[in-house]
């Protein structure tokens, strides 16, 4: 039996080829997930962004950076090492991955499109980690599962639902660390929200 990190290897070098998402042609490199495969909880965010699509790691920016400050206080991290330079996924508390998996041009907001052609390369990603917790980065992954919902409405509460892709499965919506990042009220918000986690994680069983 492969581990779950042969798994998704295997996973990415398939879809790097195969993946029809259009954005391949503007984009340097498509952007795997990144951490420990093995996690309990797996964070997905938009889309990689200019250092991130340079750096090839999802959230390497100052979003990034807010990202392991939360983290820290919740006594998690994604880096071996302090200055990021180095990665060891057994140190790893999480798995963090986007949506789309290339930069869009500009950073602009990814397409539904863009997200539907990356689709099945994050559902079969999440398949294989089978977290017990997912976290929502912003409302594009959170429309993903919740089409109806606003992370206005949903952010910081745990939402347990049957799903057709993993059976039950419990996620934690919260705003997304670059739209918090200059921004008070959300940043406090995001701030008291993130320190949910813990207790998320003990209540599912
Ligand atoms: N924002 C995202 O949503 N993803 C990244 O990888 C970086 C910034």
């Amino acid at each position: 039996m492969k581990s779950k990190r042969e798994q998704l290897d295997i996973l990415n070098l398939y879809w790097e080829k195969n993946c029809k998402c259009e954005l391949k042609k503007t984009a340097s490199r498509a952007v795997f997930g990144d951490g420990n495969a093995e996690s309990e909880i797996v964070f997905i965010g938009e889309a990689p962004g200019k250092k991130e699509d340079e750096g090839g790691k999802p959230f390497l920016g100052a979003a990034g950076k807010f990202l392991d400050e939360m983290l820290e206080g919740i006594k998690m991290t994604r880096r071996a090492s302090v200055d990021g330079a180095r990665h060891d996924f057994a140190k790893s508390n999480i798995y963090i991955t986007n949506i789309v998996k290339y930069r869009p041009p500009n950073n602009r907001d990814p397409e539904q499109k863009e997200k539907d052609d990356c689709n099945e390369w994050l559902i079969n990603e999440l398949k294989i980690i089978s977290p017990k917790l997912i976290v929502f980065l912003g409302r594009h992954s959170m429309l993903r599962f919740f089409p109806k919902e606003k992370i206005g409405n949903i952010h910081g509460k745990l939402m347990i639902i049957n799903t057709k892709e993993f059976g039950k499965q419990a996620f934690l919506p919260l705003y997304h660390p670059a739209a918090a990042l200059y921004n008070g009220g959300m940043r406090e918000t995001l701030i008291k929200d993130f320190k949910k986690i813990p207790k998320a994680l003990e209540k599912i069983i």
